[in-house]
């Protein structure tokens, strides 16, 4: 107990020690630390433990008696004599925070959730128990080794030099992507650069476009900054420009999230002439580009605009791991700078030591062999989900293209999605939701199913649950 005096007495600076203990005592009283009947340290205790005379402390004990607070009683030591009232529904919800409009935005979406894993079938997981730990950590080693006290200080708000620089090789080289190491900036996540831009480039009230069905992580960054969302549709070439201006454009070009559609190189040169035309800028999430497992991924948009109003962004959370916290942003050249001052406000910089470590990774090429497998295994685990599908749930689900990525999206052909949702978790299956990315009032009913993280026996015993749910009598459609 006196420790706690201890705190609350040394945070009060006001007074004489007499006054400084009383209102110490008044304090723990009203908060309810101290309670009714509680007994209170002896006066030399008490004296004792905060370094303060025995007459100071009898002093505060008879003051506060006298306010009514404690009685003494003569033998038996000191109590509290008052009985605060504990704090009403009402006085909690008089102290609730006033957050601002922006906070209040921000809470509005909802969040974003990640689910955990591996566990059948959450998705855009990737299969941490393959990941190459013994090289990661010689490498881990080696930087440390090298690097030491170089990698514990402050370091530049736009990335780790060798890690951007490793990140433009690669991108050059996979992706077809048009940047110098200066262009590119190191972030946590894909999530803070679409903050990052959404703090940049949008007031409330600005116009930006999405996919629809679409990432609600980019749609949240954006609602977050008060900007009105529009959904574009999406026809077999990819997404289709509206009519009007937006200030920002979300796209998925190499992989649509989440139906798996790639867009035409028609539509991209589409976008590239609009954008340059509307002097509006185009996100490229570059999302999924990694994982493809019939041909190889069309090369970035970024990389056919020579005037670049492409900003393309990318993570290592699919293609490494999620808690790393590493991700890259590719930006015109006019834009890092202010880009690297905004990020120093946000939270300075990602950890240069995972960002020594990954740089490593990559230039010594355990990234590109890393993938190589990756793509295999996830391959044949896409395989193993589809002929599951084909042979044992096809009355009920409809895969939609599967050219790529850790998650097959299907359609739900009867039943309906969010009872079934329910009912699978009770029986410890997890089934991602395709209707809640839909912002719009037409929704496809479905899910989306994660097998990157499963083996194949996993995948087959999540089916079985599948089937015996799906199979149940009666459920009403949507
Ligand atoms: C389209 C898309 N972009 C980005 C991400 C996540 O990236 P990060 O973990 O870097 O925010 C996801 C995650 O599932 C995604 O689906």
């Amino acid at each position: 107990m006196t420790t706690s005096f201890l705190a609350l007495f040394s945070h009060q600076t006001q007074g004489g020690l007499r006054e400084r203990l009383c209102n110490t005592l008044r304090q723990a009283i009203a908060n309810g630390h101290l309670r009714h009947e509680q007994k209170l340290p002896s006066s030399r205790q008490l004296a004792t433990d905060l370094s303060l005379s025995r007459v100071t402390v009898e002093a505060a004990y008879a003051q506060l008696e006298s306010e009514g607070y404690l009685q003494r009683h003569g033998g038996r030591g000191t109590f509290v004599s008052i009985r605060m009232a504990s704090p009403t529904s009402k006085t909690r919800t008089e102290r609730s925070p006033h957050f601002s409009q922006r906070g209040l935005q921000v809470l509005a979406t909802g969040g974003c959730q990640d689910l955990p894993f591996p566990h059948a079938f959450a998705a855009g997981s990737p299969e941490l128990r393959a990941f190459p730990h013994t090289q990661w950590r010689r490498i881990s080693n080696q930087v440390q080794r090298s690097l030491g006290s170089k990698v514990m200080g402050y370091g530049d708000p736009l990335g780790l030099p060798s890690l951007r620089q490793a990140v433009a090789d690669y991108l050059a080289l996979s992706r077809g992507v048009h940047c110098t190491a200066e262009q590119v900036v190191i972030l946590t996540s894909s999530q803070q650069a679409l903050q990052l831009l959404a703090l940049m480039f949008l007031d409330a009230g600005d116009e930006v476009w999405l996919e629809e069905p679409g990432y609600p992580g980019a749609r949240n960054a954006f609602l977050a900054a008060g900007a009105r969302c529009r959904a574009m549709p999406l026809d077999a070439e990819g997404a289709v420009p509206l009519s009007g201006s937006a200030k920002l454009v979300y796209l998925t070009p190499a992989h649509h999230y989440p139906t798996g559609t790639a867009m035409s190189l028609a539509r991209r040169l589409q976008w590239l002439t609009w954008a340059r035309q509307q002097d509006s800028w185009l996100i490229e999430d570059d999302y999924d580009s990694e994982f493809h497992y019939e041909d190889r991924p069309a090369p970035a948009l970024q990389g056919l605009a020579a005037d670049c109003r492409v900003i393309c962004l990318g993570t290592f959370s699919k293609t490494l791991f999620p808690s790393l916290r590493l991700a890259w942003m590719v930006v015109p050249p006019q834009l890092v700078e202010p880009l690297g001052r905004a990020r120093s406000v946000m939270d300075g910089h990602s950890a240069l030591l995972p960002q020594a470590i990954c740089a490593e990774f990559l230039q010594q090429g355990h990234f590109a062999s890393h993938l190589r497998l990756m793509r295999q295994l996830y391959r044949s685990r896409r395989d193993c989900l589809l002929q599951q599908i084909e042979t044992r749930l096809t009355p009920w689900l409809e895969p939609l293209p599967a050219a790529g990525g850790l998650q097959l999206a299907v359609r739900l052909l009867q039943g309906d999605e969010a009872h079934l949702t329910a009912e699978a978790k009770e029986s410890g299956l997890l089934l991602p939701r395709l209707s809640p990315l839909y912002a719009g009032e037409v929704q496809q009913a479905g899910w989306l199913l994660g097998f990157a993280a499963l083996t194949p026996g996993e995948i087959v015993s999540a089916c079985d649950k599948l089937v015996t749910l799906l199979s149940q009598p009666a459920q009403s459609s949507r």
